[in-house]
């Protein structure tokens, strides 16, 4: 089609998709089309600008890795992927615990443990940390289910960051028993800054932006017959709580950690800490997300 002029752009580019076959496809890709020329045309960015546009896109899939997914770290930093987890899920916790967005930091594939078992797997200094969980749906026991745990050390690194780390080092795996129960033993976890390296931390600095996260245990939660249960558990009283960076706090999230007090549970502990929580599920489709890294 000839384009006789701007205003005839969209209209076109719209009449060129309209024989997409796939129904979702079509509406997906003819609803970002309207809104990115619609977004061009309140911009009016410059050539210049939109070379600088393309080129920040371009450097979010350059800085991919198997241990960093950046693309992922975008989506987080401006909000979307905590968009898209509540749009999905939930009903302010009335049924189910709210979800917390996935992050980058999940791996498929860490290691099975026994119910109370430890994941830590090498030197890791800091407080320790018992949990104590149960996951009901319904209130009743969901028995049988896989959950995933993982999260940062008392210094504020994953194990894929550090080549210190022993591999696999703070994530596990664990099945719930017949009361929906399980347990482990880790350390407490602590607040981080995101990846900066790339163009998200740039992102992040040309906003005058913080890149903290508040200290949190990510669970996920999968058992076939229910919906996936994919969050994060917040440390009550972190600093960040309230500007973490990619606005994954939401009220029900936080707390339920305490000081302990006495002799630890395994009675080599100092300073110690437990977490009681309870999970819970709603009947649904149980989907795995496809791993943010290797
Ligand atoms: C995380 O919680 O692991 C995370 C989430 C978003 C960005 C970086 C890390
Ligand atoms: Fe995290």
């Amino acid at each position: 089609m000839i384009i006789d002029g701007e205003a005839a752009v969209t209209p076109a580019v719209l009449e060129a998709m309209a024989g997409t076959s796939d129904p979702r496809l079509k509406e997906v890709t003819a609803a970002l089309v309207r809104h990115l020329h619609a977004f061009i045309r309140e911009v009016r960015p410059s050539e210049e600008e939109w070379e600088f546009g393309v080129d920040f896109l371009c450097r979010i899939g350059q800085a991919n890795s198997d241990t960093h997914n950046e693309g992922v770290l975008f989506s987080d930093a401006v909000g979307v992927s905590t968009l898209v987890c509540l749009l999905n899920n939930g009903n302010d916790g009335a049924t189910e615990t709210a979800a917390a967005l996935l992050g980058p930091f999940w791996r498929d594939n860490s290691p099975k443990v026994e119910d109370g078992g430890s994941i830590v797997r090498g030197p890791t200094p800091g407080p320790r940390l018992f949990a104590a969980c149960q996951v009901l749906a319904g209130g009743k026991p969901v028995a049988d289910a896989r959950v995933d745990v993982w999260h940062s050390s008392p210094e504020g690194v994953y194990e894929n960051q550090d080549p210190d780390m022993a591999p696999m080092n703070l994530r596990g795996q664990f099945t719930t028993d017949a009361e929906g129960r399980f347990r482990f033993t880790s350390v407490k976890p602590a607040g981080y800054p995101v990846p900066t390296h790339g163009p998200t931390g740039d992102l992040l600095r040309a906003q005058h932006r913080h890149p903290f996260r508040p200290a949190h245990l990510h669970f996920l939660i999968h058992k076939p017959g229910f919906k996936t249960l994919i969050t994060q558990v917040f440390v009550d009283d972190d600093e960040h709580l309230e500007s973490d960076v990619v606005f994954g706090v939401t009220r029900a999230l936080v707390g339920g950690y305490k000081l302990g007090e006495g002799p630890a549970p395994d009675g080599n502990a100092n300073e110690w800490w437990s977490l009681d929580y309870t999970f819970h599920m709603e009947p649904g489709e149980a989907r795995l997300p496809v791993p943010p890294i290797a």
